[in-house]
């Protein structure tokens, strides 16, 4: 879509900066904003390497009320945001809830009121199948309940989609879509994106590519005495790019006029789930690298089992994703050596 302009916050994340990618080729033109509090200024040039276009870049942080309502006096024609600025790690959130809710109520709250008064119609928002805990029924729909959250982090995500339901009703002009990420994981093809965690990777597939080149000893497998066929736990494992597409379909949906209501709903993965031992196995079997791993009991808070109902992403979004596991865990190894042979380059020429 051309002369339209979408805030993506935390944009150079790792989700922001694939959405911000698929945004520009499909003509939309971005403006990040992020605080670079969890990631750097070099994914812009990234960024821009792909798409062959520069995105506007603002860094500030969104819990900083004023400053977001002159960013919005300057960027006057906004015509939607997507929300990624958040923190996102479970065990960290427990040890500090209030920073938790803190920044990722605030800033979500300071978007809102910001839409209102600057008359942004369109909102798409960053969440999780953190919300439906470990579901009684799977594949897991749309309608299943939110069960009582595992961690701060789960609970800021449940309770941002309600403040979101509330405000859209007060606001009819208002149109959201509220987007519940499976477990993403790869990088953008070109390997010039990708996940840059900081310091020991919490999510599965970094640490796996991280033993894989060395930086770790050894993967921890947590807890093999789940009932599940190979006794690991089981995932939705979603390519992120095809992730990323979804927020521009999404976009799209609601300047098209399509959407059902004013906030709409959708879970975002495969369908397919896949256990921890089966995600090592793609990964050796995609890279021809093999993986030293050892199991260990579980890791607190885990669920055993959560894997998509795709069909109301499918059918009513019009959205699939596409690209295979073994694509994907090759995806995410290339962007691993692509980054450890940037840093090695960056201490020879020092
Ligand atoms: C985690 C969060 C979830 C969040 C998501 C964002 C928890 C409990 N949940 O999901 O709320 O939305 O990240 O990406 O942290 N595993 C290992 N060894 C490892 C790492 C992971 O065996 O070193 C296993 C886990 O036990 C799990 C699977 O791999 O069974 C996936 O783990 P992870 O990538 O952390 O994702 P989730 O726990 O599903």
């Amino acid at each position: 879509m051309k002369n339209r302009l979408v805030l993506v916050t935390g944009g150079t994340g790792y989700i922001g900066s694939h959405t911000a990618v698929e945004l520009m080729n499909e003509g939309f033109d971005v403006v990040i904003v992020d605080n670079l509090s969890n990631s750097e200024k070099s994914v812009l040039d990234g960024i821009t390497a792909i798409t062959g276009r520069r995105a506007f870049f603002e860094q500030f942080d969104i819990c900083d009320k004023e400053r977001l309502r002159d960013f919005f006096k300057v960027y006057k024609k906004l015509d939607a945001i997507i929300h990624f600025a958040a923190y996102k790690a479970v065990g960290e959130s427990v040890e500090k809830p209030l920073m938790y809710y803190q920044n990722n109520l605030t800033t979500l709250m300071n978007l809102f009121e910001g839409m209102v008064e600057f008359k942004v119609p369109y909102f798409v928002f960053s969440s999780s199948a953190t919300v439906y805990g470990q579901p009684d029924i799977l594949p897991v729909t749309e309608r299943a309940p939110f069960k009582p959250a595992d961690s701060p982090y789960g609970n800021t995500k449940q309770i941002a989609e309600e403040i979101m339901r509330d405000a859209v009703n007060a606001n009819k002009d208002l149109h959201a879509i509220s987007l519940r990420y499976f477990n993403p994981i790869g990088a953008h093809p070109s390997a010039l994106i990708g996940e840059l965690p900081r310091g020991v990777p919490n999510n599965l597939v970094p640490f796996i590519t991280q033993t894989a080149i060395g930086i770790r000893d050894e993967l921890k497998v947590f807890g093999d005495d789940y009932n599940t066929p190979d006794g690991t736990a089981i995932r939705d494992y979603i390519n992120v790019v095809d992730l990323a597409k979804a927020h521009v379909v999404s976009i799209q949906r609601m300047i098209e006029g399509k959407s059902k209501s004013n906030l709409e709903i959708f879970n975002l993965g495969t369908g397919k789930g896949s256990s921890v031992m089966e995600i090592v196995n793609a990964f050796e079997k995609s890279t021809g690298e093999k993986l030293k791993f050892k199991i260990v009991g579980r890791r607190a808070g885990d669920v055993e089992s959560v894997y998509a109902d795709t069909k109301y992403a499918n059918e009513e979004l019009g959205w699939k994703a596409k690209v295979d596991l073994e694509e994907t865990l090759l995806s995410a190894w290339n962007w691993e050596k692509y980054v450890r042979n940037k840093k090695r380059s960056r201490l020879k020429t020092n």
